[in-house]
């Protein structure tokens, strides 16, 4: 059941797809405060109650202890003190005597303190203006299901994104890339994608390339397709202040950028210097910087990233302005503990600043609002901006789409990867601690930046987070420019790496097919224990296992020098573990706590009592997802009576995905499996 609650004038934020009749009552889960400026909702939290949600946030799956703002912001250090990260997903579930989820839509500033100032009570504020939807349910996956039917069917990516892909901010030209395709291709490690970072652009400008660096850039798009690997441009939000330059001049024509409050086109500086931002809020606009994206379909490009548009800003040109004077001022003078100090935080406050936020404003259906009112949603807008002009461009075709800034209802048009990391162990545990939280919000195609963005990463670093990441849709490694080099062929033998990479191929068909039925049935993918075992006490307290379809259980090691972790089986299970697609090995255990052994080099999963996974028999030809259609299939079976498998398979690419022939039921009985665990299909 759902209820929605509506405060003062709302903006419609577009991330609900559903009409819901108003309830005029009070909210009865929660006790409320309708102050002039702001809701605040509230409520007791009984000791043993956990709390879910959030999407991209810091700290563990239950959220409990601390307090996590709302508010999209370009901060590359995601260390557990931070209370805002790119997305802003205001969704959470109280699991206590009542399950209930409680979504906040508003697109400015939101507040959950949950327990941080008082350990027993949630506290909610938001802005005055605002939708609060309460979902209640008899089960987490009941609230999770009627919440997601509420805000619309989550994004699909093409099949090829489910493979493994290679990104580095500093790949500068044709050679780069071709030395990473070369540099796996060589290993016989199979890769389906290349990233093009900033690089790429002339002068750091949108929808351009650079002739020098890329001379004939659709000739060599194509020459990559030909070998089944994709590039993948990133997009950034901020278009380059240039006369000349047409995005900028066709901008300015027709008042597609967002306004300072003098009525100016708003200048703020991200890589290229000063640029203006489109007012993707304005649908003229975004319909305008949708359309600009052609230009690079049009050369064979089906994959884009969009990146800095919470938006992130180094410096307004105002803001620059008073600091320079400021710091002018203080010139020769003997700077005190206080005004140095001061100086100090005056030059980092350039940067991502409320204030900035505060003073351009968005012409939306031709009312003005404030940025700070709307920030949330400008990530949102610009990748419904591109996504609205591919279903123009090529109505049929998936296009890969992701986005960095993210509001929920985005989850229609893209998926989003977890932004700039750092190459630290307890940031692979934040990973695995962030996906089922992004699953709740809808945002199923998703990842992190494996190895790490920021630092250098290591060997073993690299090769735990590869082990999860073969079970994460987006699967792609990226490191920031000046770092150690992040490919898996810099780090001596590849074999390993080859092993973990082709596991990934191996489970494809079991990972896609789970993926399109929670795409389809508005469910999660990686779900934590508990919601599949609400009863176990102990099930609902893991924060470093995932069920990953509904099959399996993940227990990732994530911790340095570890050549094993404890796991928790809520029921019986069959481990398996591999060290390539070929070498498996199995092991039944029951219901309890076990040390597990799990070597460097080892993927281990375990899987349910009479649930069966399939498994791509690999050949060395396999290098990409296209040669797995050729592919023989097998079964691993834990079936001591009998399993049922709705195994879902498309052509990948055209949107087609309710097709009667795209689902197989496949029944299993315990005789299929007497040899073990095994069964190859014919
Ligand atoms: C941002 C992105 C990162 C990218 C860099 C350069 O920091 O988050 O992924 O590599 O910009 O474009």
């Amino acid at each position: 059941m759902i209820q929605k609650y509506v405060f003062g004038k709302p903006i419609e934020t577009g991330a609900v797809v559903q009409e819901i009749p108003e309830t005029k009552s009070e909210i009865l889960v929660m006790n409320q405060n309708v102050m002039e400026d702001k809701v605040v909702l509230f409520c007791k939290m009984e000791e043993e109650d956990i709390i879910y949600g959030l999407g991209e946030q810091v700290r563990g799956i239950n959220k409990r202890g601390f307090s996590y703002i709302s508010d999209a912001t370009d901060d590359p250090i995601h260390t557990e003190g931070k209370h805002s990260l790119y997305g802003a997903h205001n969704f959470l579930i109280v699991n206590g005597r009542k399950i209930f989820g409680i979504f906040v839509d508003n697109p400015g500033k939101v507040v959950f303190d949950v327990g941080e100032t008082s350990m027993e009570t949630l506290t909610i504020t938001t802005g005055k203006d605002c939708v609060i939807y309460i979902i209640e349910g008899e089960s987490l996956k009941e609230v999770v299901k009627q919440f997601r039917q509420l805000i619309g069917r989550s994004y699909i990516a093409p099949k090829w994104a489910f493979g493994y892909q290679q990104s580095r901010w500093g790949y500068e030209n044709e050679k780069d890339i071709r030395e990473v395709v070369s540099g796996y291709q060589e290993n016989g490690i199979p890769l389906e994608a290349v990233y093009l970072d900033i690089d790429y652009m002339e002068g750091y400008k949108d929808f351009t390339v650079d002739k020098e660096k890329f001379p004939k850039f659709s000739e060599f798009v194509e020459e990559l397709k030909e070998q089944q690997i994709h590039l993948v441009p990133i997009i950034d939000a901020g278009v380059k202040v240039e006369e000349g330059y047409s995005i900028y001049e066709e901008g300015i024509a027709n008042d597609y950028f967002c306004k300072d409050e003098e009525g100016e086109n708003f200048t703020a500086a991200v890589w290229p210097g000063k640029v203006h931002f489109p007012d993707v809020l304005n649908a003229k606009a975004r319909e305008w910087f949708g359309g600009k994206y052609r230009y690079l379909m049009e050369q064979g490009i089906d994959g884009f990233w969009n990146d800095m548009n919470e938006p992130a800003i180094f410096y307004s040109e105002k803001n620059l302005k008073k600091v320079i004077e400021e710091i002018s001022a203080m010139k020769d003078k003997n700077l005190d503990i206080h005004s140095f100090f001061y100086l100090k935080d005056l030059v980092c406050s350039l940067s991502n600043s409320s204030k900035d936020y505060a003073s351009f404003y968005h012409n939306m259906n031709g009312r003005k609002i404030c940025h700070k009112d709307v920030h949330n949603l400008y990530g949102f807008y610009m990748t419904k901006a591109a996504a609205k002009a591919f279903e123009k461009i090529d109505p049929e075709k998936r296009v890969l789409l992701f986005s960095r800034s993210s509001y929920i209802g985005m989850h229609r048009y893209g998926g989003i990867w977890t932004g700039d990391n750092h190459a630290w162990w307890q940031q692979l545990l934040m990973s695995i601690q962030q996906m089922p939280s992004l699953n709740m919000c809808g945002i199923l195609y998703t990842g992190s930046d494996i190895g790490g963005f920021g630092g250098d990463t290591t060997k073993d670093l690299l090769l735990r987070w590869l082990e999860f990441g073969i079970f994460t849709p987006l699967m792609r490694n990226h490191s920031a420019a000046g770092t150690r080099k992040q490919e898996v062929y810099q780090f001596g033998d590849t074999t390993d790496f080859r092993n973990i990479i082709r596991i990934r191929y191996a489970l494809i068909p079991y990972l896609y097919s789970e993926f399109m039925k929670a795409a389809l049935e508005d469910e999660m993918y990686f779900r934590p224990l508990a919601f599949d075992y609400p009863e176990d006490k102990q099930a609902k307290r893991v924060e470093d296992q995932l069920m990953v379809g509904e099959s399996i259980m993940i227990a990732p090691v994530y911790t340095q020098n570890a050549v094993g972790r404890y796991v928790y089986l809520p029921e019986e299970m069959l481990m398996v573990c591999m060290t390539s697609p070929e070498e498996k090995r199995f092991e039944v255990l029951e219901k309890g706590h076990h040390y597990i052994s799990v070597s460097l080099n080892e993927v281990v999963f375990f899987v349910k009592k009479n649930h069966v996974l399939l498994l791509a028999a690999l050949n060395e030809k396999v290098k990409t997802t296209a040669d797995l259609e050729q592919a023989s299939y097998e079964w691993i079976g834990y079936v001591p009576e009998k399993a049922e498998y709705l195994f879902y398979q498309d052509d990948g690419i055209s949107k087609k995905y309710l097709s009667k022939k795209n689902w197989k039921v496949c029944k299993f009985t315990k005789e299929d499996f007497s040899n073990g665990y095994l069964k190859k299909e014919n």
